[in-house]
């Protein structure tokens, strides 16, 4: 499973890459409004920071405002992905885009059928919002569940980014559905490697070799 990091934050992205584990960026224009930096300059020193593919939103409502938006975010670096919320002006401009080699994160994804027009339109990338469902009631991880098997029946080359991640066992779930990627904030991914036992352990071992002879 890859790992994106959920954030426009500079700092944050620094310090996952620095773990070792970090395979993408996702923005959002709510990410971006905490941040202290023009969009354009933020979007550039993110992907100078991340190799992996980084997503940039369009705002734009109409396919023929959103595909200008989309080349223009593009040509920032080659490791945008457009991001695009699906409806259908979106899935237009989806097309068109990713007829140029465009990748687009078809976002903003709340049910299975969603996703089969996005993947349809040549989106790379799906992300299905799964705290957002959960918040309403609804199973989250059970619309990747059913979005898994629908790309797998067809063989679709369009990648799940498991986005609106709470918690840690959101990621376990994701894990076991086979997810292509979850798309993490900073507070969630540095709960993934911690465990009471582990720190207890390790104290326990540290005093103890203070008694072994050496
Ligand atoms: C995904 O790409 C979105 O940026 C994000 O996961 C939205 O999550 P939220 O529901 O916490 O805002």
């Amino acid at each position: 499973m890859k790992f994106f990091l959920d954030t426009a934050n500079l700092k944050e992205i620094r310090e996952v890459a620095g773990w070792g584990i970090l395979d993408g960026v996702t923005t959002n224009p709510s990410l971006a409004a905490k941040e202290n930096a023009k969009f354009e300059d933020l979007i550039r020193d993110i992907c100078a920071v991340c190799p992996g593919p980084v997503s940039a939103e369009c705002v734009s409502e109409k396919a023929e405002d959103i595909i200008p938006e989309a080349r223009a975010l593009a040509k920032i670096a080659s490791n945008i992905a457009v991001k695009i919320p699906v409806n259908l002006e979106g899935l237009k401009a989806t097309k068109i885009l990713s007829g140029e080699g465009i990748a687009v994160n078809m976002t903003l994804i709340f049910s299975p059928t969603q996703a089969l027009l996005a993947a349809k339109a040549g989106a790379k990338f799906v992300s299905p919002f799964i705290g957002r469902l959960d918040d309403i009631s609804q199973d989250g991880m059970e619309l990747v569940r059913e979005i898994t098997q629908i790309f797998e029946n067809y063989r679709f080359d369009c990648e799940i980014i498991v986005a609106s991640v709470r918690h840690p066992r959101h990621i376990v779930d994701a894990a076991l559905l086979g997810a292509d990627i979850c798309t993490i904030p900073f507070s969630v991914i540095d709960k993934l490697v911690r465990h009471p036992l582990t720190d207890a352990g390790i104290e326990k071992f540290l005093k103890d070799w203070g008694k072994v002879k050496k």
